[in-house]
């Protein structure tokens, strides 16, 4: 069992904690995660390591709120113990040699985008954050972009807080002004890690997308995770969850993570009523 020792809501509907795991904290590496099961019934839940102290041998999750096992591990508060939290797995983001990066984050996926940010940045990598949120309640870790970044464009698709726009237009504005990129990282939603990557692709840079698809065991036994790159399947938990961006067949993984969505809405209302 592992302790939660701090929760923050960072908005409406996302939560971080930091929990106490002096072992995974001592291996954690940016773009790592994590599975924890919230009781001895709870269903697996794969969440990407936001941050790591390995002298206080503390973990940071941050997770959106999008289901029941979400909304049971919401329930939790500093204090209490999560059954069981498992890891670090996966492969860790390339940073190494780095020496210019772009790192474009969308949602809730800036919390993974910020630990592989903040390693770069301890480099000596120039790096520049673009972020983008729905509007400006929804903004999570803007200071702490701020410091691990060289350039930080903050976008709103509707303008109530930074640029108005989509990331996707920073990222071509700053491509255009002249900026080379060594790669581009991108994480967040599929669908506009698609757009990134073929936005890059036109100007041929090299693209990483962490990829979130749905997961089980998380040790490449159960296929659950499975994803078409460069024609080949592939196990995001394994294999990942980073992937060359041009390669993923983005279409089928858009189909394949809404499979359970009506089991996991019928799950949600019923813990909730
Ligand atoms: Fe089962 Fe990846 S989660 S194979």
């Amino acid at each position: 069992m592992n302790q939660i020792i701090k929760k923050q809501i960072l908005n409406p509907t996302v939560t971080l904690m930091e929990i106490d795991a002096p072992m995974i904290a001592k291996k954690a590496e940016p773009g790592q995660f994590i599975i924890l099961r919230v009781d001895e019934n709870g269903e697996r839940i794969p969440l990407t390591i936001a941050d790591y102290n390995r002298e206080k041998g503390t973990v940071t999750i941050i997770f959106q709120i999008v289901g029941a096992s979400t909304e049971a591990l919401n329930h939790l508060n500093t204090g209490d113990y999560i059954q069981d939290f498992a890891g670090p797995l996966g492969k860790a983001t390339e940073t190494e040699g780095l020496k210019k990066v772009a790192v474009v984050g969308g949602g809730v996926g800036c919390a993974i985008a910020y630990p592989v940010a903040k390693k770069l940045h301890e480099q000596g990598c120039e790096v520049h954050s673009i972020v983008g949120f729905r509007n400006k309640d929804l903004v999570i870790l803007e200071e702490e972009f701020k410091n691990a970044s060289s350039k930080l464009v903050l976008m709103t698709d509707d303008g109530s807080y930074g640029e108005k726009g989509l990331v996707t237009d920073a990222l071509k504005a700053l491509i255009e002004d002249g900026n080379q990129y060594d790669t581009v990282i991108t994480i967040g939603p599929l669908i506009m890690m698609k757009f990134v990557c073929s936005l890059t692709k036109t100007y041929g840079v090299k693209t990483i997308a962490s990829m979130n698809p749905i997961m089980i065991d998380g040790t490449g036994m159960c296929g659950g995770c499975r994803l078409s790159v460069g024609g080949k399947t592939k196990f995001a938990c394994v294999d990942g969850p980073d992937f060359e961006g041009f390669e993923i067949d983005f279409d089928e993984a858009i189909a394949r993570s809404s499979i359970y969505k009506p089991f996991e809405l019928k799950a949600h209302e019923t813990l909730c009523n």
